[in-house]
């Protein structure tokens, strides 16, 4: 696997690829990769001919005081996991490379409110215009056939589908499941900052969801009070819970009695690192 630093050497590989006929498969990442992302350059090498992995932490969405200068930067065994896994090539910008007239200066790309100031976006202004202006560039710079991204980041999933839908992007967006540690939890890049104490505790936000969404599915529609217990429950455990909530899987608004696709999302903080999951179902 080739690693290339700059937008000119990832072109020039992709103009190769291109001319061959070859179909481009995109994964991007911020780094420190778990076996989350390899199931994501798995899919992509089984439906692409050549795989493109990214790996930039990207200043413009993390907000103040949110952990840009602590997120986990480990090329070299990232590099190691990936070349594992088949991936063709790496593309690793540094910030300059992807912002060379400052953060502040960009051009954003920005999804309507309806899906981005609400769940995460509610407590984490800018954070999806900064995902979105990110996204962008790197599908223009990588020109991918198609793109795969983890389900565990629902609301992310769906403002990038949003947007590659509303500005018309010849890219194929593909969701992937979840992938877990063995009790459950959702394996994540921020899990490695846990105690041994709040790591035992973690499983419990996993074990809250299933639990929700066996009362959905045995036909129990009062939503608010599950919402509501399911945070005093998280409260009680040591969590300081952002949101657990009960939505409509297309459209994030919240669930009605009428509804069938559904959504539980959940995000909380278990000391410094703040836990995301959701699971869904789909009643008949
Ligand atoms: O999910 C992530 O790792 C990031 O939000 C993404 C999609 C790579 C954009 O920086």
């Amino acid at each position: 696997m080739k690693t290339v630093h700059t937008i000119a050497e990832l072109r020039e590989e992709v103009r190769k690829q291109k001319a061959a006929g070859n179909k481009v498969g995109f994964v991007p990442t911020m780094g420190n990769l778990h076996e989350g992302h390899i199931s994501l350059v798995e899919k992509a090498n089984e439906v692409s001919d050549f795989v493109i992995a990214s790996i930039f932490v990207n200043p413009l969405q993390f907000g103040a005081g949110e952990d840009l200068d602590t997120y986990p930067r480990t090329l070299p065994e990232d590099q190691q996991k990936l070349e594992a896994a088949d991936t063709d090539l790496l593309f690793a910008p540094s910030v300059t490379e992807m912002y060379p007239n400052g953060n502040a200066a960009q051009t954003t790309v920005t999804v309507p409110d309806e899906l981005t100031d609400t769940l995460c976006g509610a407590s984490r202004p800018g954070h999806f215009c900064g995902v979105t202006t990110v996204v962008t560039k790197l599908f223009g710079m990588v020109q991918p056939d198609l793109a795969v991204f983890g389900e565990k980041d629902y609301q992310q999933l769906a403002v990038i589908r949003r947007m590659t839908n509303d500005l018309c992007l010849p890219v194929e967006i593909i969701g992937m499941p979840t992938v877990r540690e063995d009790d459950g939890l959702a394996k994540s890049s921020r899990n490695g900052f846990l105690t041994d104490e709040q790591r035992s505790k973690a499983v419990f936000i996993n074990q809250l969801l299933k639990e929700t969404i066996a009362r959905i599915e045995s036909g129990d529609k009062a939503f608010k009070d599950m919402e509501q217990l399911a945070i005093e429950r998280l409260k009680q455990d040591g969590f300081e819970p952002d949101y657990f909530a009960i939505r409509q899987q297309d459209t994030l608004k919240d669930a009605t009695a009428k509804d069938n696709k559904i959504v539980v999302l959940v995000a909380a903080k278990l000391g410094t690192p703040r836990l995301i999951d959701n699971m869904c179902c789909e009643l008949i």
